[in-house]
């Protein structure tokens, strides 16, 4: 494949970063990082691959129509792969606002950006062109969850047929996002692609996420919160496996198609939670007792959904992406990221690279 130059937006967030590092370390493309620095946003992540002469930093934010375009002429991009977002769901029940903003307002400044840009193209270069929206699982609602049915009954999965009912703002912002994704194509032939993946986890994870949240917690002897029974099912997906699948996607995925992307791991959040103070009892163990003993309860989200799970089949079919990481695999990996990387969760926690109040998210 001829190299390309790839925008990535919130490339210095979780998933932004994976794939930046993704694109640098295994591809030849050229990827300009496009990101506000939300306190979500951390350079840091990027410290292994920003020496590179294919990596360009722009410290835009996508709702800003001028400065989108001055980064859009400058490097003319063959796609724009679109993750900057809001996307903590507590938060947004705690101030929605920010999440209409960013996550609606934004993706429409971009997507009206990428349509004047797409325009001064030469049909070679339009042919090529892609602007791969990356979203979520849970635009679909939640699914029956095993404790509600029958035993013995098949339990759904969301495939892309499946009809969007978002239960949290954050949800309902990205639903917003994808549907004028999609409208930009049918309206105005801006050629466009949708993705929406489960759960991720894996290194590089903001500490106000379940997983992050409990390594830290366990490790500093807090209590490790978990919302309500635990018994909330998500489909995990190793975020390397993701960032795959989305290169996987912008380069190679059919214009109008929409790709689910997940792990088939579903898990419980308590089983999850037991899992990681398993693997530290294991590999770091207390001088007495185990890290499961500092599991409490807290009450329950608002509006939680129950249970998220993915039909990855087409992804796998047509474009031939599997994941790696069993959910095993990946887990060990990031309990042992995080015990290695302490300088980079420090200066999280410790505020010194921005000051945030930290929830939990799951
Ligand atoms: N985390 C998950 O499990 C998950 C699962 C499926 C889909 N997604 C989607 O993937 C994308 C990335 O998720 P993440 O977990 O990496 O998010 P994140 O919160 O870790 O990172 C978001 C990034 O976007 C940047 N950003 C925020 N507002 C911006 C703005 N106005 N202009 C420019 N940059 C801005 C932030 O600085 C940050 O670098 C999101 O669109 C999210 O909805 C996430």
């Amino acid at each position: 494949m001829t190299a390309k130059t790839i925008i990535v937006t919130g490339g210095a967030g979780f998933i932004g970063s994976a794939v930046v590092r993704h694109l640098i370390n295994d591809t030849d493309h050229t990827v300009v990082n496009l990101d506000k620095l939300t306190y979500a946003g951390n350079l840091e992540s990027l410290k292994e691959i920003d020496q590179s002469d294919r990596y360009h930093f722009e410290q835009v934010d996508i709702c800003d129509g001028p400065e989108v375009k001055r980064v859009l002429d400058t490097y003319q991009p063959d796609i724009i792969m679109h993750l900057a977002a809001e996307s903590h769901v507590d938060r947004s029940i705690d101030g929605p606002g920010e999440f209409i903003h960013t996550n609606v307002v934004g993706t429409y400044t971009l997507l009206e950006q990428a349509r004047s840009f797409y325009a001064t193209l030469s049909d070679d270069k339009k042919a090529g062109f892609k602007f791969h929206h990356i979203s979520t699982d849970e635009v679909y609602g939640d699914l029956p969850h095993p404790d509600e049915v029958e035993a013995g009954t098949e339990l759904p999965l969301f495939t892309e047929e499946t009809s969007y009912e978002p239960s949290s703002p954050y949800s309902a912002s990205k639903a917003a996002s994808d549907h004028l994704v999609r409208a930009w194509l049918r309206t105005f032939k801006l050629p466009t692609v949708v993705t929406n993946c489960s759960n991720n986890y894996g290194p590089y994870h903001f500490p106000e996420k379940l997983i992050p949240l409990m390594i830290l917690n366990a490790l500093a002897g807090k209590p490790l919160p978990v919302y309500g029974k635990g018994n909330q099912i998500r489909d995990w997906l190793y975020v390397e496996d993701h960032a795959r699948a989305l290169v996987v996607v912008a380069t190679t995925g059919a214009i109008g198609e929409t790709y689910n992307i997940g792990g088939h791991n579903e898990k419980q959040n308590i089983d999850v939670v037991h899992t990681i103070c398993d693997i530290l009892d294991e590999v770091k163990p207390k001088a007495e007792g185990s890290y499961r003993d500092q599991i409490t309860s807290v009450a329950d989200r608002p509006g939680h959904d129950m249970r998220y799970a993915i039909d990855a089949s087409k992804i796998q079919k047509e474009l031939g992406w599997v994941p790696q990481e069993t959910f095993e695999s990946g887990i060990k990996k990031t309990v042992e990221w995080y015990l290695n990387n302490e300088a980079w969760w420090k200066a999280v926690l410790d505020g010194s690279y921005q000051g945030e109040r930290l929830g939990q998210n799951q």
